[in-house]
């Protein structure tokens, strides 16, 4: 298979990705305190070293007390850019993935409903919800019965000075990240997290301007992006990811259609963002009827903007349907991944599982060289 045009290089305002081959942002728990070190600085920089056009990191927690909760991974141990410490931890990352001649953004994130009270670097922080509403219950989703009884019961909807607070938080670490060296901002728009939360009606039932309809429900989305995009300046583009499916309920759906998708996503274009990542499990299922498009082509048709695909490339399983089963493995023909890309339906190719194995799959898919086999070792270390 002729990976070939997956290695054309990008320009996104001032910066040139060497190829369009992305690593997926992925949740690793490895920073004590919320401080990357040496270990997780390695980590990025083979990834680099093998090739990957753009790393996209973990989850990274924005400078807000509810921003994080413990998502089972041990206490404080996934990564902030809350503080001058953590500039200066994710600096030593930048500076080595760059080294290497990597291009690196970091995810920035709020867990919204999904953090637990508690929980999480703030512990006595409130869990933030638009509408007090954790989500819909008897949904199909993978959330362990016990973490769903203890977030089902309703809060509060937000106030208006609390969304005001989370939107200036995430300026604030978008500074920081510009500080610590980063080349660009990814967005954590999905998976029924906080920003997700306002875009999905089943979670924001506000009758207010942040919720009334449709186009309030992006407002938030769309004022976080501004503000982002006020604090780092024109040069650094700007990522938004975004999914249909929540983990509240994997068959939610933001968009019925393309109009829809459009009106949805086009007050976040018109506010600064450059690439929309379209998060699925399969990159190669047909989002809407009558088109064999796959939701980044959609994407890229209604907003005109950078598109990025992602979901079991390289790999045979969807994440949830198999973490580390013994039937999941890797799979060597990118033919259909490289036809759609040919076609022009999407810019970039998100590689997550298939990257976490393998430091060197973006060479190896670049050489035409076997994948690794799928193990799961990877997921307890730094590999
Ligand atoms: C261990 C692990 C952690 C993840 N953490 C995040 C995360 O922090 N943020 C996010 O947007 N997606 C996260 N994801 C989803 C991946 O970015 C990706 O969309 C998903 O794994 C599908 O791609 P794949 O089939 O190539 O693995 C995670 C996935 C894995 C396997």
């Amino acid at each position: 298979m002729d990976a070939s045009p997956l290695f054309a290089p990008l320009t996104v305002r001032g910066v040139t990705l060497a190829n369009r081959i992305v690593m997926s942002p992925m949740t690793r728990g490895f920073s004590p305190n919320g401080l990357p070190g040496d270990d997780v600085a390695a980590y990025y920089q083979r990834r680099a070293q093998g090739e990957t056009g753009l790393i996209i990191t973990e989850g990274v927690g924005i400078d807000h007390p509810a921003a994080l909760g413990e998502a089972g991974l041990g206490e404080n141990s996934i990564p902030v850019l809350a503080c001058e410490a953590s500039v200066a931890a994710w600096r030593r990352v930048t500076d080595a993935v760059h080294a290497s001649g990597g291009v690196i953004f970091p995810q920035l994130w709020h867990m919204g409903p999904m953090k637990e009270a508690n929980t999480g670097p703030v512990p006595e922080a409130l869990p933030l919800r638009p509408s007090g509403v954790w989500g819909p219950a008897g949904r199909a989703t993978s959330l362990d019965a016990g973490y769903m009884e203890r977030v089902m019961p309703p809060t509060r909807p937000m106030t208006d000075a609390e969304i005001a607070d989370v939107i200036a938080a995430y300026g604030r670490s978008a500074r920081y990240a510009r500080a610590a060296g980063f080349d660009g901002i990814a967005i954590h728009g999905g998976h029924g997290y906080l920003i997700d939360a306002f875009l999905w009606a089943e979670t924001n039932q506000r009758a207010d301007e942040w919720g009334k309809d449709l186009a309030a429900r992006s407002r938030f989305a769309a004022e976080v992006v501004r503000e982002i995009r006020t604090s780092i300046g024109d040069t650094m583009p700007v990522t938004f990811r975004f999914s249909q499916w929540k983990q509240q309920d994997f068959r939610a759906r933001l968009a019925n259609d393309p109009q829809e998708l459009e009106q949805i996503l086009t007050p976040l274009a018109d506010a600064g963002v450059d690439i929309f990542e379209a998060s699925t499990r399969y990159f190669n299922r047909a989002e809407f009827p009558g088109s064999e498009m796959n939701l980044a082509g959609w994407v890229k048709k209604v907003t005109g903007k950078f598109s990025m695909a992602v979901g079991g490339i390289g790999i045979n399983k969807g994440y949830y349907d198999s973490m580390a089963g013994a039937d999941t493995v890797a799979q060597a023909d990118l033919t259909p991944l490289v036809e759609r890309f040919a076609r022009n339906e999407f810019d970039l190719v998100g590689v997550g599982r298939s990257l976490l194995h393998d430091p060197n799959w973006a060479r190896r898919a670049r050489l035409g060289e076997p994948f690794l086999g799928f193990n799961t070792d990877s997921l307890a270390r730094l590999t």
